[in-house]
């Protein structure tokens, strides 16, 4: 059972479905979408943006969630990302959304609005390196 309700989860996904058309996905051609929603209530979207030289690319999830934290936002309660086929998020990704809480909810969707897959970051990323790991 999810921790928010039903209509928040439909809500981060059509918010991330919508924003996909901002992607700037010149290279790839593989718009992605993602909405956060912080503690406080606010959600904030994010898209992926390519660059000509390509490891600068910054993903959706990591744009949505610096947007959030550049905002005051410290605390979330779930995340969505839309693809076209229902991707998942990517190994760097994963890092920066365990920073922020191993128990984030995570929602997969394509672009239909379909929920392929709903889970939390501690599923996506066992035993992640954290603060903790710091001495
Ligand atoms: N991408 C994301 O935005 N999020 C992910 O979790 C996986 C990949 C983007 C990066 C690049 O712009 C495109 O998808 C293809 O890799």
């Amino acid at each position: 059972m999810s921790k928010i309700k039903n209509s928040s989860s439909k809500e981060l996904i059509t918010l991330a479905n919508e924003v996909r058309k901002n992607a700037y996905a010149k290279y790839s051609n593989y718009a992605v979408g993602a909405a956060v929603l912080g503690k406080s209530g606010k959600i904030y979207t994010g898209v992926n943006v390519e660059n000509a030289v390509y490891p600068l690319t910054l993903c959706a999830e990591r744009v949505a969630i610096f947007k959030a934290v550049s905002e005051g936002e410290r605390e979330f309660e779930a995340i969505s990302v839309v693809t076209d086929n229902g991707g998942s998020p990517c190994g760097s990704c994963r890092q920066v959304l365990a920073e922020f809480g191993m128990d984030m909810i995570v929602y997969i969707a394509d672009a239909k609005g379909n929920l392929l897959e709903e889970t939390t970051v501690e599923k996506l990323l066992p035993r992640a390196f954290g603060a903790n790991d710091l001495p």
